[in-house]
């Protein structure tokens, strides 16, 4: 079986800073992938949206450069969002969004993960000038969904956990201050979130990784498969049968690919666990398996229809910019993953650290 599919689009991943830059945009080239919206949680981070590059902080601009000269120039679109920091103000909004350059914005939880100690409160946020300006200007957006600063059995449990927490408790009061700003949830892992996108206007939506959808904390904690350590952290059957669906349901509009492949040389040390799943040369094909087990047919039109909306056609729609035209083959056939060389170090691929084969092959 070989599906040929419009190239696709990663709305949420990250390429990092330094001579391994190149590597991660090759690996996702290599996948099929016709472009990328590059998280700004950098070191330092992408905080100004124009001019060269500081000691505290890259603009869109020098970080954009910076990726189109280490490959990313044969993407069909990049995208560097703005991270929200205590120095982001509306007139930077304005004058990003007027010249072009500035097309989203990054909310973290303040050290809720990698490199988010910039981030500030999302109550410091809601109803301020910053996300004002945002809705006013068409700005997209893009948030990590979790409860920051929860204590260990508040953070996650059997009923609620940081991210059900910002979907039922800091979401309705984001969308009821700003009405207008074009949100997209990102990475979401439960079933609150994805009902919570669900319910929502059409112009809030929502990226989901391919470890969300394939796997649950039980894997996670079996054997302590700590290249499975990602945040939000991977959750329960009934999260993950909520995401299947909201991905599996016909016609929908609002869910797409965001891998959040997010590289680490290190992930595990003696005294914690670099967050993050690199799913770098190998996000379509876990996507297909994911759907797979979600008991969708690739081999019928039907099916192949639900993943090319998934994959290739709901982002770029969201985010207003065309789908590819050109295309790319998967072909059903066991393949493996390997070391991801890098001048940084090696990179271990999430199938690789999970022990399994892929069951797709991309064929370029
Ligand atoms: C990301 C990273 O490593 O930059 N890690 C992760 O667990 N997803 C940051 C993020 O997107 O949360
Ligand atoms: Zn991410």
């Amino acid at each position: 079986m070989t599906l040929t599919l419009p190239r696709w689009f990663d709305l949420h991943t990250h390429f990092r800073q330094g001579p391994a830059v190149a590597s991660y945009i090759k690996a996702h080239l290599d996948m099929g992938c016709a472009g990328a919206l590059a998280m700004p949680n950098t070191q330092p981070p992408v905080s100004r949206v124009s001019g060269a590059a500081q000691a505290d902080g890259w603009s869109i601009e020098s970080y954009s450069a910076e990726l189109l000269a280490a490959g990313a120039q044969t993407f069909e679109q990049l995208i560097v969002p703005l991270y929200l920091t205590r120095q982001t103000t509306a007139a930077m909004i304005r004058e990003g969004a007027a010249s072009g350059l500035l097309r989203a914005c990054k909310y973290y939880p303040p050290h809720g993960t990698t490199n988010s100690e910039h981030g500030m409160p999302m109550d410091d946020l809601i109803g301020g000038e910053v996300f004002q300006a945002m809705e006013e200007c068409g700005t997209i957006l893009c948030i990590h969904g979790e409860q920051h600063a929860l204590t260990g059995p508040d953070y996650i449990d059997a009923q609620h956990n940081a991210e059900t927490r910002f979907y039922t408790e800091r979401m309705p009061r984001l969308l009821a201050a700003h009405p207008k700003l074009r949100i997209v949830c990102e990475h979401i892992t439960t079933r609150s979130a994805a009902e919570f996108v669900t319910a929502a206007p059409a112009h809030v939506a929502a990226t989901i990784t391919p470890q969300h959808l394939l796997y649950t904390l039980g894997h996670l904690i079996q054997g302590l498969k700590y290249h499975l350590y990602c945040l939000p952290i991977v959750k329960f059957q009934d999260d993950r049968a909520a995401l299947r669906a909201a991905v599996t349901t016909a016609g929908q509009a609002k869910f797409f690919a965001g891998t959040d492949s997010a590289p680490h040389t290190t992930k595990a040390t003696a005294c914690g666990c670099a967050a993050g799943c690199f799913t770098g040369g190998c996000a379509p094909q876990l996507y297909a398996m994911a759907f797979e087990e979600a008991g969708v047919d690739l081999s019928g039109s039907d099916g192949q229809n639900l993943f090319e909306r998934f994959l290739c056609l709901n982002g770029p729609a969201f985010y207003g910019f065309p789908a590819s035209m050109q295309r790319f083959q998967m072909e059903k056939a066991a393949s493996q993953t390997s070391l991801l060389e890098t001048p940084a170090g090696p990179i271990t691929p999430l199938p690789l650290g999970m022990g399994i084969q892929l069951s797709w092959r991309v064929l370029g």
